[in-house]
């Protein structure tokens, strides 16, 4: 599956800045030091929404050896492991609407790249390791 990145609309820009911004103002004072790092590390910025293929993907691959896999929602557990096992997150690519800042059902592409990528620039455990403690 591919992002489809150029489908993204000037509102879903917009829906990604002022999550970005909102979280920007509390991590640096909650979050444990290597997550906001990877933050910067991924290059997730306010202005726009991540293009994983040309933005994401290259700085993770040199980092770390991840890659964002575009998925359109919740995936089958097996894949999901499946995935991870070949360094691959797999992350939605659909946004939450303005009117649903605040809560969604499902995680949307905002939860998966902003909440889980930035730790992946920083990856120095085999994900074999911590699905074995688990
Ligand atoms: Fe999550």
């Amino acid at each position: 599956m591919q992002q489809d990145f150029n489908n993204y609309s000037p509102s879903d820009h917009q829906v990604w800045r002022t999550l970005f911004e909102r979280q920007m103002e509390q991590l640096p004072l909650m979050a444990s030091k290597t997550y906001v790092e990877g933050i910067e590390k991924v290059g997730f910025v306010a202005n726009h929404i991540p293009n994983f293929e040309t933005e994401t993907n290259p700085r993770l691959r040199v980092l770390t050896g991840w890659e964002v896999e575009p998925v359109t929602g919740l995936i089958p557990e097996r894949d999901f492991f499946e995935l991870l096992a070949n360094k691959k997150f797999p992350a939605s690519t659909w946004l939450r609407t303005p009117e649903q800042l605040a809560y969604l059902e499902e995680p949307d592409m905002f939860h998966d790249t902003f909440g889980h990528v930035p730790l992946l620039a920083c990856w120095r455990i085999s994900p074999s390791v911590i699905l074995w403690q688990n």
